[in-house]
C-alpha cells in the first residue's frame, strides 16, 4: 500500500512555522474531514487559520510539537495546560503513516511529565476512531459554534499510566 515513509521527527514549534502549520491545518480539514462535516462546516473550521497572527499566537501559547518527514513539517499537535490536547492535524499527503500517533505519544509523555493523571480532547468525528484506538473513552457529545457554523465533537478522556510512562 504505497511507499513506506520513515518515522517522523519531532521538534518544538517556532513562530516562523506559523504559515506552514496554517496550511497543514486547512489541508487536513478540507481533505480528511469531508465524510463527517459539510462543506460549510469545513470552511468555517478552516477559517480559524485565516488570521495567521492569531493562529500563531494560539500555537505559541500552548505546547506545540511539529512532526517532520525529511525535515519538512507534515503535522502538529498542541497540549493546553497539563492535560488537554487542543490541536492535532496531519497533512493529507502524510496521513495514515503514524504521524498523529508519534505526536500523541509525545504529548501523552509530556502531559505525564507535567503531572497529569489523565488527558482530554474534544475529538472531531473523523478523529474519534483514532483516539478510541489509543484508549480514549467518549465522555460527552458537544455542539460548538465556529465562525457561525455548528460542529459536533466528542469529549474523550484517557487515564495515563502512573508518571505518564508509555
Ligand atoms: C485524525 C488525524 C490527526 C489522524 O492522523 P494520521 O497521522 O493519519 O493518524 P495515524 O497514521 O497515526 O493513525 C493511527 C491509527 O489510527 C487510525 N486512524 C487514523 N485516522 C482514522 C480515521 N479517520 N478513522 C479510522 N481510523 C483512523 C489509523 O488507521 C491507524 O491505525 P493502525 O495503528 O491500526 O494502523 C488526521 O486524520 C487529521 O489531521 N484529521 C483532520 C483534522 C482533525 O480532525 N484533527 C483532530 C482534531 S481533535
Amino acid at each position: 500500500m504505497g511507499q513506506t515513509l520513515p518515522k517522523p521527527g519531532l521538534r518544538p514549534f517556532l513562530p516562523a512555522d506559523t504559515s506552514i502549520l496554517a496550511a497543514i491545518f486547512v489541508a487536513a480539514i478540507q481533505e480528511l474531514t469531508g465524510d463527517d462535516y459539510s462543506e460549510a462546516q469545513q470552511e468555517a473550521w478552516a477559517a480559524i487559520a485565516d488570521d495567521e497572527e492569531e493562529f500563531g499566537k494560539k500555537l505559541a501559547g500552548e505546547l506545540t510539537l511539529i512532526a517532520t518527514l525529511r525535515n519538512a513539517p507534515v503535522g502538529f499537535a498542541s497540549l493546553k495546560g497539563k492535560d488537554h490536547i487542543d490541536m492535532l492535524y496531519v497533512h493529507p499527503s502524510a496521513a495514515g503513516q503514524g504521524v498523529a500517533s508519534a505526536l500523541c505519544d509525545a504529548l501523552e509523555k509530556l502531559a505525564g511529565g507535567r503531572g497529569a493523571k489523565s488527558l482530554t480532547v474534544e475529538a472531531s468525528d473523523n478523529a474519534e476512531p483514532f483516539f478510541k484506538k489509543r484508549g480514549y473513552v467518549a465522555k460527552q457529545r458537544n455542539s460548538v459554534t465556529v465562525n457561525g457554523e455548528w460542529l459536533a465533537n466528542t469529549t474523550m478522556q484517557k487515564t495515563l499510566e502512573s508518571g505518564g510512562q508509555a
